[in-house]
This record gives structure tokens, C-alpha cells and sequence, in this order.
């Protein structure tokens, strides 16, 4: 077991499921020593895991960075390897001066091997993005842990690629900015169901953006949708997606209404992990009534999909849906509690939040195991 710190992504909590999830996933024997919450991309967590999370770690939708820990105290500085360009990260402390000082002693002392530099990054902690743009891994990534009047050292040997998912999202030949879910959370829900061999379906698959992740994982793919086009777009989606990763797996996809899934899939499935139709746009945000109203309507929907899953799912698969969840005028939000999932038999494990700005819609994650 290794100590790691690891930078957390724009939505810390989400990103901590999605660690949990990932453990037992690929059975990494993560243990969160310390959790250290700060906001989107500066929050961090300190943990003990195998050596083997650092061959996974790309697989991570919500995570930053997986930094190795050295030492304790500025005196750590000294166990630093050598790095010709480096950078310095600090969190838990944004003051530049302090970033000044550690860069110049770390510069001083790598200096005795030979000569380097270092350069200045957009805040005083790099992102993922600067640090492949300077030369990751050759260029190399010090971290400063700021915690109750101790430092943590450590050096950063994993990111994840924000140039791949930007890629996913907007490089396919078809892109549909409002209808379809951010490769990035399609990842997380990816991981949310703790599938690591075996069929996953996705009954309201749109343009195909939970089955690119299925493939690229390879997991078995499956996916449906009532609207024939949406079928014809997911498919162009994932011939590109076969062209430009070099991945062999295809996906089955049936053009099929979500309550009919019995009738379109003759697999049983080991997990559902979908984004289903969530209404209409909204332009403006809800007064309670109609966010009542709206949720009840669709609920209508997703009662059929859920019986529809007990056909087809099998006994203690994991299901990751997402239920909306609305911001009402004048502050707060609505969040609906859904009884009649225990008793088609699906019972809850955890719900989390994703805010996302653009939208007036919240996404209500649950995790859900069917019970058979
Ligand atoms: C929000 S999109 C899903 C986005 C998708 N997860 C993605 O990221 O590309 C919802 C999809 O549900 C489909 N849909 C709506 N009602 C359905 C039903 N009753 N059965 C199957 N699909 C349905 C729509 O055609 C639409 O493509």
C-alpha cells in the first residue's frame, strides 16, 4: 500500500462516490485517510491504496490528479527528483508568494544535478491541461499540501486527460450540446455501477455518449431508443468512435421503446446506467407547483422504465439513473423521493447532486441495486 493524495475534480462529493465505487471496482483497496473540501478543483483527499490505482487512474471522471507522496515538511524538498522543467502546486494556500519561495529553494536544490526551470501556471496549482501542454510526464508536477500548520510533498504521476473527453464530446460527427450528458459524468456513472466485466445497458442512449465510455472501457454495450434517429446518430457516433480510439468492441443497438426493453434484448444485464428524457427545456426557473407537476409527469415514464428493467436486469445489477431534480424561483430546489422504487424491488444505495450552470435542471444521481 502507497500513500497518494488525490485532486479532486469540479464536484468533490460526486467525486468521492466515484473513488468509493472505483475501489471495489477494480478492487484498488482505497482508504480515505483525510478528506479536505475546499470547492471544485482545489479539494483533495489524502488515501492509502495499491500500487496498481496508478495504471487505473485515467479511468477516473471525477478526479484531477493522483500525486505520490514523498514526505512530510518543507524538508522533503530534498527526496524530489530531478525534472529539467517543473512546476509547484499548491492547495489549502493561495498565496503566491509562498509558491515563489518553495519553487525557488526546490529549483535551488535540483539545481546541484543540473539545470532547470520552472514555470508559472494559471493559478497557483496547475491543471491537468497546462501540464500535458508543458511536456507531462518529463515535466514534472511538485505538490504542496497545506494542512493544520503541516505541509504535505508529493509529486504528481497520474492526470486525467481532459483533451480526450473534450474530444469525445465535441470531435463526433454528431454533437447535441442540450440533449446529451458530458463525457466527463458519463464516466462517473460508468464507475457508479461497479461493473468491471460484463453487459451494461444504457434504454435512453440518445446520441450514444454512456455507450462511447462503455466501449472504451470494455464493457459489453448496449443500447436502445424510441427515436430511429437518435439510433442512426449513436451509430455514426461509435463507428467514429472505433476509427479514432482503435477500440474493437461494437455495440448493440435496438431501436426500442424503454418499456418494451423485454421484447428488443434477449441479455440479461449486469447494470443499466442511463440519462433518461427529462422534460423540456427550461427557460426559466420553477415555482414548486410546476416542478410538482413536471416530476410527476415524467414519473409516469419512468415507473414503465423501471418495471420494464425488472424484466431484464440481473439479480443485484446496479442501476445508475438520472432523475431531474429543479431549482425553484426565489432560492431552493425540489427533490423527489420515489417510495415505488422499493417496490418494484430497486433499492436505493446513494443520490447525488450535479449542478450544472447552463441548465435550470439539477441531475438527482441514484445508485440503485435491483433485488430481484
Ligand atoms: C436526454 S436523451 C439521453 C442522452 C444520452 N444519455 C446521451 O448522453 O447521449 C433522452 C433520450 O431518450 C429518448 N426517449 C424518450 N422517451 C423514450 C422512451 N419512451 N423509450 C425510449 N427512449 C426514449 C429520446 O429519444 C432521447 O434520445
Amino acid at each position: 500500500m502507497r500513500r497518494y493524495a488525490i485532486v479532486l475534480g469540479k464536484n468533490p462529493e460526486l467525486s468521492i462516490a466515484e473513488l468509493r465505487a472505483f475501489s471495489k471496482r477494480f478492487r484498488l483497496g482505497i482508504r480515505i485517510l483525510e478528506e479536505h473540501l475546499s470547492g471544485p478543483n482545489t479539494s483533495w483527499v489524502l488515501i492509502k491504496a495499491k500500487e496498481e490505482i496508478e495504471r487505473y487512474f485515467r479511468w477516473l471522471g471525477g478526479s484531477l490528479k493522483l500525486v505520490w507522496i514523498i514526505g512530510n515538511g518543507e524538508d522533503a524538498i530534498e527526496h524530489l527528483e530531478y525534472a529539467r522543467l517543473f512546476t509547484l502546486s499548491l492547495y489549502g494556500n493561495n498565496d503566491w508568494r509562498v509558491w515563489r519561495k518553495l519553487g525557488s529553494k526546490v529549483k535551488e536544490i535540483l539545481k546541484r544535478k543540473d539545470r532547470t526551470k520552472f514555470f508559472k501556471p494559471a493559478n497557483v496549482y496547475a491543471m491537468p491541461g497546462e501540464l500535458l501542454l508543458k511536456g507531462f510526464p518529463e515535466t514534472k508536477d511538485f505538490v504542496f499540501f497545506f494542512r493544520d500548520g503541516d505541509i504535505l510533498v508529493g509529486e504528481t504521476v497520474r492526470i486525467t486527460d481532459p483533451f480526450e473527453l473534450k474530444k469525445l464530446d465535441v470531435e463526433r460527427p454528431v454533437v447535441r450540446p442540450i440533449l446529451s450528458i458530458p463525457p466527463r459524468l458519463a464516466r462517473i456513472m460508468v464507475n457508479l455501477a461497479e461493473v468491471r466485466r460484463g453487459n451494461v445497458l444504457d434504454p435512453f442512449c440518445g446520441i450514444g455518449t454512456i455507450l462511447q465510455e462503455l466501449i472504451l472501457q470494455g464493457l459489453n454495450a448496449y443500447g436502445s431508443d424510441r427515436n430511429p434517429e437518435r439510433i442512426r446518430e449513436a451509430r455514426r457516433n461509435l463507428e467514429w468512435l472505433r476509427r479514432e480510439f482503435r477500440v474493437r468492441k461494437v455495440a448493440q443497438l435496438e431501436i426500442c421503446d424503454v418499456r418494451r426493453l423485454r421484447k428488443c434484448f434477449r441479455t440479461r444485464f449486469d447494470a443499466i446506467v442511463t440519462e433518461p428524457y427529462m422534460g423540456k427545456p427550461l427557460r426559466r426557473t420553477s415555482t414548486k407547483e410546476e416542478a410538482v407537476k413536471m416530476a410527476r409527469e415524467l414519473d409516469r415514464l419512468y415507473y414503465g422504465a423501471f418495471e420494464s428493467f425488472a424484466d431484464v436486469l440481473k439479480r443485484n445489477a446496479r442501476v445508475v439513473f438520472v432523475f431531474p431534480a429543479y431549482r425553484l424561483e426565489g432560492g431552493g430546489m425540489y427533490r423527489r423521493n420515489r417510495p415505488w422504487l422499493e417496490e418494484l424491488g430497486f433499492e436505493v444505495l446513494e443520490r447525488h447532486l450535479d449542478f450544472e450552470e447552463r441548465h435550470r435542471l439539477i441531475r438527482d444521481i441514484h445508485v440503485m441495486k435491483f433485488k430481484g
